[in-house]
């Protein structure tokens, strides 16, 4: 049997014990990450059926922190947006006992959560992602204090990738910088179907500044839910082409990226949105998720760029579009969203976000 990574939190229980505090805090920033190659269909031990590829975000996070309260516990206590009833709240305690079992330190100790999303949550920007991450840095950073273990950012980022796809795949890829794969593939050095890794050294400076501006065309909640929708790639039709194709487009993609080639990066990127919304729609159930506000944006995008705008989409499991474009076209494509395209949003939400750093600790509080 191999070892789990997270046995470097394995300590001798009567030590944890000895602990001085009673009580431990933690809070973290994490942000959300679009996928360019999408991650649509799982195998046992939530591994990835393909690899994927995402570019994190900046602005769109959430924050969490977690303060652990020495008791009889172990119990778990969440609030979401000053929610107690929030829909996420399932996934967190079904991810929250499987770290306890992973991590025993955690015994004897209860933990309060409180997390707020900087979007709405579960309209197709992967809140899921952002949140899941916020969360196991978060727990994470805890184990080490119970645990006493002094982790670099490094080794502390690799973990809460290992460990946060098991609450949500695509979080693991929000835990680095830039531009991350998740899945094992032989283009990809290093790569694993346990944890994401980064790939920026195989990137043009070029797309260091790239945008993502959120068109929020629904924040209703999302009709399929991805659990659901991973599980029905399991008979799906096109599965086995699907796999293939992603191969293909994580091959391509590459090459886009290193030549910091935008226009093939783009195009891509819409053939992965499309053919995740057309999986879905024949899959069992037929999932239907765009808006009508989603396909005129995707038909205004497509018209923009035959006039020269250099603009492309992307969309994850839900009606909002992603629009994909460079830094020095960026005036021009926001005037164009907000002359064009904004009628088409909720509330005219729009949320211009770009690459971003990956997660950052908030502040160390330990009242
Ligand atoms: O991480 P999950 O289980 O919510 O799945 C996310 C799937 C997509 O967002 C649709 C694609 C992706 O790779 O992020």
């Amino acid at each position: 049997m191999t070892t789990s990574p997270l046995s470097v939190f394995s300590t001798d229980l009567a030590r944890t014990a000895k602990i001085q505090d009673d009580k431990l805090h933690s809070a973290w920033r994490s942000p959300s990450n679009i996928a360019l190659i999408k991650y649509w269909g799982k195998k046992e031990g939530q591994h990835p059926a393909n690899a994927s590829l995402s570019m994190t975000l900046s602005q769109a996070f959430t924050e969490t922190s977690v303060t652990a309260l020495r008791s009889q516990g172990p119990a778990l206590l969440i609030n979401i947006n000053g929610d107690n009833a929030h829909p996420f709240l399932p996934k967190l305690q079904v991810f929250f006992q499987w770290l306890i079992r992973e991590i025993p330190v955690f015994n004897g100790f209860s933990y309060c959560v409180e997390t707020k999303n900087s979007f709405p949550h579960s309209t197709g920007i992967a809140s899921s992602a952002s949140g899941m991450s916020a969360f196991t840095l978060c727990m994470l950073d805890i184990a080490s204090q119970i645990a006493n273990v002094d982790l670099s950012r490094e080794e502390t980022l690799h973990l809460a990738s290992f460990a946060s796809r098991m609450g949500s795949g695509s979080a693991c890829r929000s835990l680095f910088g830039g531009f991350s794969v998740w899945g094992e593939s032989d283009i990809v050095a290093g790569s694993s179907d346990q944890y994401a890794i980064t790939i920026n050294d195989l990137v043009h400076p070029g797309l260091d500044s790239l945008h993502d501006a959120i068109l929020v065309v629904s924040s209703r909640p999302k009709s399929v839910a991805s659990t659901l929708g991973h599980s029905l790639m399991n008979d799906h039709p096109f599965a086995g082409a699907r796999f293939m194709q992603a191969r293909t487009h994580l091959e391509q993609i590459l090459t886009a990226l290193k030549a910091g080639d935008l226009e093939r990066l783009g195009n891509i990127s819409e053939t992965e949105a499309l053919t995740l919304h057309s999986l879905i729609m024949i899959s069992r159930g037929g999932g239907l998720l765009f808006e009508p506000g989603s396909i005129t944006i995707m038909r205004k995008i497509k018209e923009a760029r035959d006039f020269g705008l250099p603009v492309f989409y992307t969309l994850d499991a839900g009606p909002n579009v992603h629009l994909l474009y460079p830094d020095a076209a960026s005036d021009k494509v926001e005037a164009f969203i907000r002359s064009e395209l904004l009628q088409f949003c909720e509330d005219g939400q729009v949320i211009f976000d770009h690459r971003g750093e990956g997660p950052v600790a908030i502040t160390e509080r330990n009242d």
